[in-house]
């Protein structure tokens, strides 16, 4: 039989491909190769065929995992709210300082003034720091223009970074993340269904809408109206969901068949029964659930007895996650929620490559996939989450070009 042709052969790897159901999929002695950016083929050396490879890479015991997938961030955006930190250890709320003109309006005032430059590079700032963390796909949300001009300016500006950096780039629509300063409520909707999605839709602009359900934001009724805009123009969507209240917000997202309910602090069980049904992930942000010092948690156990789907994402943003680290991230969602290393792992992989729709191209090391790769100089993968502050990427891949 014919050599099996590839550009690159990696050998003496540990991999966690993360192909099954529910575990990592490990393959100790593992191989993997690379041809025109895509897996041609993983698994164990003993089961491979011949391979011709054009380069190779020992990888000498290293673990490797699918490139991580940050699938919630609000990347793009100009300013700091260190003040606010400052503010909350004072005693205000999160949303006491959003309805006193600070929080998201803050950041949209500063986002405003931003030009496109300033903007990029300020956010390849911290896009650098998740890629030095071996992500390789990131989800962007806007949200923080809420005119016209400013949200189409995220938007490009997000998808303009995936030509400055070997990156995936899932770019989300969130105009409604609040109603915008000085704004009339019912108009601005009328903007975002009417006008916004269709034309973003047509224009390309973003692959999902994603909706801020919660007192200090958009209620039920308002949210399914976006929803059904979206899909009118052809858009999945996702919900930042029952942070800081319950308001039902997990059931209304899994209703619209949403790739996604986020935050979840607030869900009840049957709002995780009726996402597991739907097939809407819940991605878990205990950054936020950190900085904004929370103490209701959200439902592992429910969502584990559901079978809902569970991702973890940085929920980078300059409020309430102002961290550019999914392994801190990955730490948290262990000690504060309680979910397990390879729960976590998962979750920045296989599951949240589910929650951007995207799990048929990224989140596992299969035959077929984008060949997305961080390779780790770790003896366990538990240690990827059990120590903060050390270096242990290795290198990574993207579309199979090391970089
Ligand atoms: O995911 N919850 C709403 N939106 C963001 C925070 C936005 C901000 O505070 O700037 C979040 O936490
Ligand atoms: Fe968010």
């Amino acid at each position: 039989m014919a050599a099996l042709k590839a550009d690159l052969l990696i050998t003496g790897a540990r991999l966690a491909t993360m192909a099954g159901a529910a575990d990592l999929g490990v393959v100790e002695d593992g191989v993997l190769a690379v041809s025109g950016g895509r897996i041609a083929w993983a698994g164990s050396r003993t089961g491979a065929p011949a391979i011709d490879a054009a380069d190779r890479l020992d990888c000498a015991g290293r673990w490797v995992t699918p490139g991580l997938v940050d699938c919630h961030t609000h990347l793009v955006f100009a300013g700091n709210r260190a003040d606010e930190f400052a503010r909350r250890l004072a005693g205000e709320s999160y949303a006491d300082i959003a309805r006193s003109g600070g929080g998201i309006a803050a950041t949209v005032r500063a986002t405003r003034e931003a030009d496109d430059a300033a903007l990029a590079s300020a956010s390849l700032g911290r896009l650098d720091a998740l890629l030095a963390e071996g992500v390789t796909t990131i989800e962007i949300k806007s949200g923080y223009g809420l005119d016209e001009e400013t949200e189409l300016r995220q938007l490009r500006v997000a998808r303009h970074l995936a030509t400055q950096r070997r990156v995936s780039v899932a770019a989300t629509y969130l105009g409604a993340h609040a109603v915008p300063p000085g704004g009339d409520r019912a108009s601005y909707l009328d903007l975002v269904c009417d006008r916004m999605i269709p034309r973003i839709a047509i224009e390309g602009l973003a692959d999902a809408v994603d909706v801020f359900q919660e007192g200090i934001a958009f209620n039920g009724d308002e949210c399914a109206r976006v929803f059904n805009a979206a899909h009118a123009a052809g858009l999945r969507v996702k919900s930042h969901a029952d942070q800081l209240s319950d308001g039902q917000g997990a059931a209304l997202a899994a209703k619209h068949g949403a790739l996604s309910a986020d935050h979840l602090e607030y869900t009840n069980a049957n709002g995780a029964a009726a996402m597991a049904q739907a097939g809407t992930v819940a991605v878990l942000l205990p950054g936020a659930f950190l900085m904004l010092n929370e103490t209701r948690k959200p439902p592992i156990a429910a969502f584990r007895a559901a079978g809902t789907r569970m991702a973890v994402a940085t929920d980078l943003n300059p409020g309430s996650s102002p961290i550019a680290s999914p392994r801190v991230c990955g730490t948290l969602a262990c000690v504060l929620f309680g979910m397990t290393v390879d729960e976590v792992l998962r979750g920045f992989t296989i599951e949240a490559a589910h929650a951007l729709g995207r799990a048929n191209r990224i989140g596992s090391l299969e035959a077929g996939k984008d060949a997305d790769l961080a390779v780790w100089s770790v003896e366990t993968l538990s240690e990827l989450v059990a120590q903060i502050g050390l270096s242990p990427l290795f290198a990574r891949f993207h579309q199979g070009v090391r970089a």
